[in-house]
């Protein structure tokens, strides 16, 4: 008879001391195989965990027979009995305090060796463990991984649940919706010469979920964006996606942080205290250089454009002659040594930037001074300087002159490195934050043309309307972000819900009247008919679920996930389709550049 495996007693992590003298039946993974000369024992795993199985030749020889010819990673069926593991406690496991004396053994699934192992710490390069993501999921961290994730999920769907939001799906295949990312586009079939746009985000069907009146809406949804991908973005990703009807800023930045007050406590039982801090856009620029700040460390940026303005430094000079400002970081008491600092420099240098002047504050024959780098040019203003941001003995300054955007750029790189460099970063911090009074549009240099600074639908402040046409720079958004650690988390505003508003942001943004019939015909459409004013946010649940289970890359919280080159290396999608497909779609390869 062979074991019904369909009938477990009990998983692997769960048995103990209370359970010896039962008869269990167990099923999972070889995860050890031992032969002691005689006696086999196998540890036997599954997602709880594992359990040592002892096969004795004498008691149990058709079992010792078969448990002799396992190997790791072959699937078995054991039934047996809990017993003690006597002087032989293994304290490091669950399970350490008893063994499966095991009877009966059946073979359900033979495995090939396996291209890396089934263990939390492994060498194995990203590329291999994606095309064989089955046996990377199979490893314990992962494992927890998921089921974190999947509690995020559900202490997010619960919380929405119980605040009187309803689940709406929206479509996959549709047209473009604007969030700054090229879309991906599925051609028909039917309608020859056209094609859908996979959604960037249901941004526009929350909005008519609003017109149609459902008040309050949350949907955890895919969204896809083919942008450049970096470790906290994916081509496919999910949000939480939620909107909200007759509400103000305060009403949807109440409820989401509700919202992450559950996200803390199902995934690491932390009460996290509301409400967050805020800090406008202005301000986050001028003290971190980037509108996502990490608030865990210092390092914060300090403007000493005017004291740049008396040096005698070319380099200052020529930015400050073009209209350009000079600000710098004081990393403090730091022991930087030339090495640390010229490999910064020529960091910077690798991300576009001209360099990093630096100068050290040291103890001279006559008093405090500058040494190295750019000490001569600055030497002057050293009384000033030091009085402005307040140095010390020992510190080093970095100094970044140039435009306003570009200093931001290059300082938010150098604060950065400096706090992995010099371990600046608390463990188990954090740090939250609501980045509000955005800019309603950025001036793009290259298209030479306003964009939004989120999406054409976020509606300006109020009393910065009147800006609309003559200043477009000066309109403030009704839009907040939400950071935790550094990393954007959510994004959301309240939106335009007067068609002749939405109509003036197309035409600031140079979509016509007539493009604007074109895309959005539809939305404008909408608002015809009975907007109420509504507002919402979205969260990136993969980059929750990424910060909370301690993991570097989204690739890591994401079942199947895409490459650095948007590529799946188990399926090896994207993939060349047949010419009888391409021929009924009515589409041409003009050449095949990759390969
Ligand atoms: P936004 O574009 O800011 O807003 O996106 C919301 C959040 O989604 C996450 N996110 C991503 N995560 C992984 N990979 C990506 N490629 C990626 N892109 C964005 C971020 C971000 O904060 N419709 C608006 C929301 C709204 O206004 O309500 C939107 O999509 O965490």
């Amino acid at each position: 008879m062979t074991i019904a495996y369909n009938r477990r007693t009990h998983r692997c992590g769960q048995l103990r001391l209370s359970n010896v003298g039962e008869s269990v039946i167990l099923a999972g993974w070889v995860q050890k195989y031992r032969d002691h000369g005689g006696m086999v024992f196998i540890d036997l795993r599954d997602y709880t965990g594992v359990t040592q199985i002892r096969f004795n030749p004498e008691t149990d020889p058709k079992a010792h027979t078969i448990a002799r010819s396992l190997r790791t990673e072959d699937v078995i069926a054991v039934a047996g009995e809990v017993a003690p593991r006597g002087e032989n406690v293994n304290p490091k496991l669950p399970t350490g305090e008893i063994e499966v004396l095991g009877h009966q053994c059946d073979l359900l699934s033979k495995a090939d060796t396996t291209p890396f192992e089934v263990a939390d710490h492994i060498e194995a390069n990203e590329d291999l463990r994606l095309k064989y993501r089955y046996v990377d999921l199979r490893r314990p961290v992962m494992q927890k991984v998921f089921r974190t994730r999947h509690r995020i999920g559900k202490a997010i769907r619960d919380y929405f649940d119980e605040n009187g939001f309803v689940e709406i799906e929206t479509p996959f295949l549709t047209k473009s919706t604007p969030e700054g990312a090229r879309d991906y586009l599925v051609p028909s079939r039917v309608k020859r010469g056209t094609f859908y746009a996979l959604p960037q985000s249901p941004q526009i069907f929350k909005q008519l979920f609003m017109i149609a009146g459902f008040d309050r809406y949350a949907q955890i949804v895919r969204c896809f964006r083919d942008e450049d991908l970096r470790a906290d973005r994916q081509p496919e990703f999910t949000q939480l996606d939620m909107e909200m009807s007759f509400v103000q800023m305060e009403d949807v930045m109440t409820v989401v942080e509700g919202c992450v007050q559950r996200i803390f406590k199902a995934a690491l039982d932390i009460d996290v205290p509301v409400p967050f801090p805020r800090i406008s856009e202005g301000e986050a620029m001028e003290r971190f250089g980037i509108d996502r700040p990490d608030t865990r460390f210092g390092l914060e940026l300090q403007d000493v454009t005017d004291i740049a303005r008396r040096c005698d430094f070319r380099v200052f000079s020529e930015a400050l002659a073009a209209g350009g400002v000079v600000k710098c970081i004081v990393a403090r008491g730091g022991e930087l040594t030339r090495k640390i600092t010229d490999g910064l420099t020529e960091e910077i240098k690798g991300i576009g930037g001209a360099g990093l002047p630096v100068t050290k504050v040291i103890q001279g024959a006559g008093g405090p001074e500058f040494s190295t780098g750019i000490a001569k040019f600055i030497q002057p203003v050293f009384a000033e300087l030091c009085a402005k941001v307040g140095t010390q003995v020992g510190d080093t300054i970095f100094f970044m002159p140039g435009r306003f955007a570009h200093v931001c750029k290059y300082l938010h790189y150098v604060r950065t490195r400096l706090a992995q460099i010099m371990e600046l970063i608390p463990p188990n911090r954090w740090n939250l934050l609501w980045v509000v009074d955005f800019p309603l549009f950025v001036w793009d240099e290259e298209a030479n043309r306003w964009f939004s600074t989120h999406h054409p639908f976020t509606a300006p402040k109020d009393e910065d309307l009147q800006y609309l046409e003559s200043d477009p720079g000066r309109v403030r958004s009704k839009a907040y972000d939400l950071v935790l650690n550094g990393t954007e988390m959510a994004g959301g505003s309240i939106r335009i819900h007067r068609r002749d508003v939405q109509a003036r942001v197309f035409r600031v943004l140079g979509i016509s009247d007539e493009e604007a019939h074109l895309r959005f015909e539809f939305l404008m459409d909408a608002l015809r008919f009975g907007a109420p004013p509504h507002g919402g946010i979205a969260f990136g649940f993969d980059r929750w679920t990424m910060l909370l289970t301690g993991q570097e890359s989204l690739r890591d919280v994401v079942a199947f996930p895409k490459t650095q080159r948007a590529v799946c290396p188990l399926t090896g999608a994207p993939a060349p389709v047949g010419q009888d497909q391409l021929d009924e779609l009515q589409l041409l390869i003009k050449a095949n550049a990759d390969g």
